[in-house]
């Protein structure tokens, strides 16, 4: 059986921006986060708290969420922080969620937030405590679970071990990445196996990335093993500047149309996310990647 409710967390505001070449301007990003916000969903990644020099389109982090402060919806506003500094720069803005990023191979973290896998994990425990003491909820990402741009296909074991540490340094959820899409349900599959062992599927989500037009499947493929919460981006926007070949992430709007279908609640209007979705296409000047949007769009 399927579970009945699917949660949703939105990462079209920082994964789906984060890749744009030409900046978005504050006031743009507000009013998506606010149509967002608007449609039911009840998590909506909004920016990184990284360094300027690496994604300059992030470099408004403080604007973002200082703005979003005054939000009174009981709309949760996570962020990605990779480090003290960043953790330091979004409490001064009231953040209340975070997401540390890690990976399972090594090529990949050297290039995303330079520096080893075993170093990423000290840094992340550090991040962990001093959350903690704030007491900030904590998600934990894993990033190229079925695969990777620099050394291909990856190990299962080697994703259980890492998601396993994520959630024992006291992530209360460990998203699993297909960063460059390259996933089938059948890698999926023999991934999915080895992590259950170590985590619970009620602690895990699925962040898939579309390149390769199998984020849909691959999704409905967690769903059979009880994995409940999925990340995607409305429009289909989305890649990593450090995943050479990464492309959009799984639509909001496809997602929740193939929930819908198979009477799966969650509690996201469909109308208002591709209200959304049409609004931060024609800001950017180019049409939606979802194929429903396009398909129920007039
Ligand atoms: P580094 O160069 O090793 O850092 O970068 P450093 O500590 O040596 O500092 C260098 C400079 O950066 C210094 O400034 C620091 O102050 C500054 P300078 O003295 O040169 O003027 N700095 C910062 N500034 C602002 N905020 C910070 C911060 N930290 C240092 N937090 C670092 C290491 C981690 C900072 C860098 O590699 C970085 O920012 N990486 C982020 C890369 C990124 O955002 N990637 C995309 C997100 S991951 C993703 O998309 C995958 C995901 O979607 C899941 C999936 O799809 O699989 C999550
Ligand atoms: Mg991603």
């Amino acid at each position: 059986s399927l579970p009945s409710l699917v949660r949703i967390v939105e990462v079209g505001p920082r994964d789906g921006l984060q890749n744009e070449k030409t900046v978005v301007s504050t006031e743009v990003k507000l009013n998506f986060i606010s149509k967002l916000a608007q449609s039911g969903l009840t998590h909506v990644e909004a920016t990184s708290f990284v360094s300027p020099k690496w994604v300059p389109q992030m470099a408004d982090h403080n604007e973002i969420m200082t703005a979003l402060k005054e939000d009174r919806s009981e709309v949760n506003y996570p962020v990605l922080v990779p480090n003290i500094k960043g953790l330091e720069s979004a409490l001064k803005v009231g953040v209340k969620e975070i997401a540390i990023f890690g990976a399972v191979s090594e090529s990949f973290t050297q290039k995303n937030i330079n520096c080893s896998i075993a170093e990423s994990l000290q840094r992340f425990e550090l991040v962990m405590k001093k959350a903690q003491e704030h007491n900030l909820k904590v998600r934990g990402y894993v990033s190229c679970v079925v695969g990777c741009p620099y050394e291909g296909p990856i190990k299962p074991v080697a994703v259980a071990k890492v998601a396993k540490a994520m959630k024992g340094m006291g992530c209360y959820e460990v998203s699993l990445g297909d960063t460059i899409g390259v996933g089938t349900p059948g890698t999926m599959r023999a991934m999915l196996e080895q992590v259950l062992k170590e985590v619970e599927p009620s602690d895990l989500a699925v962040h898939c990335h579309d390149t390769y037009g199998q984020a849909l499947a691959n999704i409905l493929t967690a769903l059979e093993y009880q994995i409940s919460v999925v990340d995607s981006s409305t429009a289909g926007l989305g890649g990593c500047p450090y995943a050479k070949g990464a492309s959009g992430n799984v639509a909001t709007e496809d997602v929740v149309y193939m929930l819908h279908g198979m009477s799966i609640k969650t509690g996201v209007d469909l109308d208002r996310v591709i209200e959304a979705g049409k609004y931060i296409s024609e800001q950017l000047g180019r049409p939606t990647m979802s194929k429903v949007a396009r398909a129920l769009q007039t």
